[in-house]
């Protein structure tokens, strides 16, 4: 097994690989070997020492690739110190942090699966223009013409190091 950490992402708009890159980033930078990959591309999950999974929330869901990501090496999972990270728009909601034990929900079913050492919760980014249905996008214009959600970039990098930084000496 090498000694390398692996960071692996399923993304639609970007965002969540942005954070990907950012934990990958955060890790090197103590000292760590990381890869940063999409989910699709990982080939040999066995021989890294740790993982951190992150997943984008579509529909109060982790994306179905990372669903399945985590069912299928779920066994490989237990075996090391793992991680992961959820990107959402309702945590950059006003008041958002309210809502933290609602989104826990959402990602219940990756917790029963992977049982990771560290968790967290990311505000992500909502650009609209990049939203492929007709109907989503029609929704989320309204959303935010009600001022549900605020269109831009909510990516909190303070936050995303700080616990980037704790989860390094977890993962050894
Ligand atoms: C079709 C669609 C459905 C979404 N559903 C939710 C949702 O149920 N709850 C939420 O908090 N955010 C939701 N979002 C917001 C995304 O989680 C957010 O924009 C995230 O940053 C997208 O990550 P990505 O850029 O990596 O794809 C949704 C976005 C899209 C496009």
């Amino acid at each position: 097994m090498s000694s390398k950490i692996l960071v692996t992402y399923a993304t639609r708009a970007g965002s969540t690989r942005g954070v990907a890159e950012a934990v990958g980033k955060t890790l090197a930078d103590g000292g760590a070997l990381v890869d940063v990959l999409p989910m699709q591309a990982v080939e040999d999950l066995a021989s890294y020492r740790a993982v951190v999974v992150g997943s984008a929330i579509q529909g109060q869901q982790w994306l179905p690739e990372a669903m399945q990501f985590v069912q299928k090496n779920q066994a490989l999972l237990a075996q090391k110190p793992a991680a992961m990270f959820t990107v959402c728009m309702t945590l950059a909601m006003r008041n958002g942090e309210k809502y933290r034990p609602e989104i826990m929900k959402w990602v219940a079913p990756v917790q029963r699966l992977a049982r990771p050492l560290s968790e967290e919760i990311f505000a992500g980014a909502l650009d609209i223009s990049k939203v492929p249905s007709f109907g989503n996008r029609l929704k989320f214009r309204l959303s935010v013409l009600f001022g549900v959600w605020a269109a831009g970039d909510h990516r909190d990098w303070e936050a995303i190091h700080a616990w980037t930084g704790e989860l390094h000496s977890q993962l050894q």
